[in-house]
């Protein structure tokens, strides 16, 4: 045995000629927050519904909860819980009524359904609306009472895809403390989101485009080996600056901020600040300093002109 609550090797679904997902290896260990991030169409949602034992992989070994998928899949219902992109409650149906129908499909005794309903009801803030209909409530409500169905039966292993694309910061915040507490006992989670400041609050992610996981790690360990360094640059004419720099080399990519330009300078340039200075486009510049990474740096450095695995990136000095 061993603490990896999922493993993949080359797990990969084709939909005819699209590859919805090409190759992905996954170890999350137990208690993790894992996520999936990346833009729309890039496999999130696939990735999950072959790991929830959903859709059948075209090819590849994926170990989920110690059971081989898909011939193992029907061992995962009581064990897995799956909160899905859209929401998938009953609309006609109270926030209670709605609890009440999901215990039954998990097979919760009587007694165990009143006593686990009451307890999500409170821990979810969602007592006061327990005899609203779900499809008056607002997105923040229905979010969290698409969590509580989704836990009911005390999972071991938590999806939810793109949770909080429809909800308020303040919704979005309190949401992750929520996971914060799911995880801290014991429940390993792995959750797909586009947000940048969703997957900082990951333990680990795996940067995912068009079906390939480009990278993973901690978002730390992923902004420490970056394969750039930044530097914020401030002057004149900042549009023709960008674009004058966007066709260097050494330039992975170049981003207006406000009254700054955030340049990604690949690695092997030793000293950025120097390299820049002597440029003939830094006479434009007042200032250029090294900044710090964050994971909008980390995610443009993998992804963007890369090519398919295994052929030189633009300016990787190979
Ligand atoms: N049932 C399907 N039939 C055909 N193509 C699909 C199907 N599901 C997903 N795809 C395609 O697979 C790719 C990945 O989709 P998806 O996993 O939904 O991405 P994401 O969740 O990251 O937005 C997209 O190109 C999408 O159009
Ligand atoms: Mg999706």
């Amino acid at each position: 045995m061993n603490d990896l609550v999922v493993r993949t090797r080359g797990m990969t679904r084709k939909f005819g000629d699209v590859t919805a997902v090409n190759e992905v290896d996954l170890d999350i260990a137990k208690g993790t927050i894992y996520g999936f991030l990346g833009p729309n169409g890039c496999g999130k949602t696939t990735s999950m519904r072959m790991l929830t034992g959903l859709l059948t992989p075209t090819s590849g070994e994926l170990e989920v909860l110690g059971n081989t998928l898909p011939g193992e899949a029907e061992k995962l219902k009581y064990r897995i819980g799956y909160m899905t992109q859209t929401f998938s409650l009953y609309r006609d149906l109270s926030v209670k009524e709605n609890l009440q129908f999901f215990s039954k499909v998990f097979g919760l005794g009587h007694r165990e359904e009143k006593q686990r309903i009451a307890e999500l009801l409170d821990l979810y803030d969602l007592t006061d609306l327990a005899k609203q209909r779900a499809g008056s409530m607002s997105g923040g409500q229905r979010q969290r009472l698409a969590l509580a169905a989704s836990v009911l039966h005390k999972p071991d292993l938590l999806f939810l895809d793109e949770p909080t694309s429809a909800v308020d910061p303040e919704s979005r915040r309190d949401f992750w403390e929520q996971l914060f507490d799911l995880s801290d006992a014991g429940t390993t989670i792995v959750v797909s989101t586009h947000f940048m400041d969703e997957a900082e609050r990951c333990h680990r992610i795996a940067i995912m485009e068009h079906g390939h996981k480009r990278a993973d790690g901690t978002p730390a360990e992923l902004m420490a080996n970056m394969a750039t360094n930044v530097l914020e640059v401030e002057g004149k004419d900042l549009r023709t600056l960008r674009k004058e720099l966007t066709a260097l080399p050494e330039v992975r990519s170049a981003a207006q901020l406000g009254a700054r330009l955030r340049v990604l300078v690949n690695k092997e340039v030793a000293d950025p600040e120097a390299w820049f200075r002597s440029l003939p486009q830094s006479k434009e510049a007042q200032q250029v300093c090294k900044v710090r990474p964050n994971l909008e740096d980390v995610f443009v450095t993998n992804t963007g002109n890369l090519p398919e695995p295994g052929q030189p990136a633009k300016g990787s000095g190979q």
